[in-house]
């Protein structure tokens, strides 16, 4: 059995939301399998965009089953706030959304905690979260002391457990971070009415998935974030608090590493990050400005500027390897089609030394200076390309050395946010 995993190589953002869309037309179960509403998915669909946090984008094409697995952590409130708002624009969310018993619970006391410990740190401590509870739900998790979406659908059981947990987290909100507490009564009720809203959609997913995969259903995995954010390969401590590559597939649904079967590493034709930390390829100046504006990088959930740079290989190498991509969607080249001359990252200079891999230090890696090597540009609008011959040459170059440095072939470029907007390589060709 098949299966397709999309996930992001960089820093997030890389249009994972727009592949998985398209891809989701040739699946028939589209699964999240970690972070939370931290993402923000954007889809283009007829002139429509949809903006999506926790749900699987193949909610947007009736007839697939879309699951919200084990691993992923729920903003109760959020959710039901997406669900209504894809109903009220005409989407069916009903017996196509499968959301697990076992997903871990975002509770207010989480979001608080974030944002509080966001507010304490300084200087180059800040990470610059969503403030979204992604971090303290995540620790909750795993210190057992978080609550499972089976948990919340058992008023009784709640009721009893949560009083120590408010008391516990009070207690921190108020007296180390001066922060305001969360209400008892509160945090009770906008439980209560989420779960009896989320209750018919709340399942055992990872014995429905094992079952997909025996009737031979296709599956497609729906990364969020990307490969430089997560906890353990990316630039810590400025990650979010999953693993964001394809080894968190498995534990995030219940299915076996062996399941996992293509990888499609999602690449912007650039670079960009949001929040706090390292980004060696990073442009301060009018390019990156540049950058910025022509591909509208602002963030989908917290709309913050992003920050822009140009492609970096070492980062691209790094990411094909550790998700083991069989295959690249290289996204938004069109925004490159102004420039005179494009830089591309192929090394890093480090204290005086070259290197072609990421150093685990954030400090270490702040001192790194990209090594360029510059190609020109096209300077021809590549965004009614919809055949590789449609590119003009220099693209096609562009697009050639990424896959030669990044070790992958680019199967997938992308060139504006439409669905249609892509070209599918024939790699034969
Ligand atoms: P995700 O989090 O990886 O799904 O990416 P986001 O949706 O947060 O950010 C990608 C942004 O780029 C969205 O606004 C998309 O509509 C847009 N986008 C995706 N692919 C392309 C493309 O090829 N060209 C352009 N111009 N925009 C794109
Ligand atoms: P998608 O799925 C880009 C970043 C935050 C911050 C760090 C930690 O849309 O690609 P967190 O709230 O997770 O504790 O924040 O991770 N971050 C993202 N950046 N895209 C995302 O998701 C992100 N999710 C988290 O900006 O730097
Ligand atoms: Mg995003």
């Amino acid at each position: 059995m098949k299966t397709l995993a999309v996930v992001g190589l960089q820093w997030g953002d890389e249009g994972k939301g727009k592949i998985v869309d398209l891809l989701a037309l040739e699946h028939d179960v589209i699964v999240r399998c970690q972070g939370g509403s931290n993402a923000g998915h954007t889809v283009v669909v007829d002139g429509e965009k949809y903006a999506l946090h926790l749900v699987p984008s193949g909610i947007l094409t009736p007839g697939k089953i879309n699951v919200i697995a084990n691993g992923v952590v729920i903003d109760l409130a959020g959710l039901v706030g997406e669900i209504e708002g894809l109903r009220a624009r005409g989407v069916e969310v009903s017996g196509n959304l499968m959301i697990s018993d076992r997903a871990h619970v975002v509770m207010d006391y989480h979001r608080a905690l974030d944002r509080a410990q966001e507010a304490k740190r300084s200087g180059t401590a800040r990470i610059g979260t969503t403030g979204r509870g992604i971090g303290p739900a995540y620790a909750d998790k795993y210190r057992r002391s978080g609550f499972r979406m089976g948990d919340v659908l058992d008023s009784e059981f709640l009721r009893r457990v949560i009083v120590d947990r408010i008391e516990e987290n009070n207690f921190l909100l108020s007296e180390y971070y001066g922060a305001e507490e969360v209400s008892l009564e509160e945090t009770l009720a906008s439980i209560e009415h989420a779960a009896e809203f989320l209750r018919p959609f709340v399942t055992d997913t990872a014995l429905h998935l094992r079952r997909f995969v025996s009737e031979g259903k296709r599956l497609l995995f729906e990364g969020a974030q990307g490969a430089l954010l997560d906890i353990d390969f990316g630039t810590y401590p400025y990650v979010t608090s999953s693993n964001t590559t394809t080894a968190g597939i498995p534990a995030g649904t219940g299915l076996p590493p062996s399941t996992v079967g293509e990888v499609l590493g999602v690449l912007k034709a650039y670079t960009t990050r949001v929040g706090a930390g390292p980004f060696p390829s990073e442009l301060e100046d009018e390019a990156g400005a540049s950058l910025r504006d022509r591909g509208g990088e602002f963030g989908t959930t917290t709309g913050r500027a992003r920050r822009c740079g140009w492609f970096d290989a070492v980062i691209a190498r790094q990411s094909v390897a550790l998700n083991g991509a069989t295959g690249i969607a290289l996204t938004k080249l069109d925004v490159l089609d102004g420039f005179e001359s494009i830089m591309l990252t192929t090394a890093y200079e480090l204290d005086g030394n070259s290197i072609d891999s990421l150093p685990a230090a954030a400090s270490a890696l702040e001192r790194c200076r990209p090594v360029y090597e510059k190609m020109p540009g096209w300077n021809i609008d590549t965004s009614q390309a919809r055949s590789w011959d449609d590119l003009p040459e220099r693209a096609r170059r562009y697009v050639e050395r990424i896959e030669e440095l990044a070790g992958c072939p680019v199967t997938m470029v992308s060139v504006g946010r439409e669905r249609s907007a892509v070209i599918m390589r024939d790699m034969q060709g």
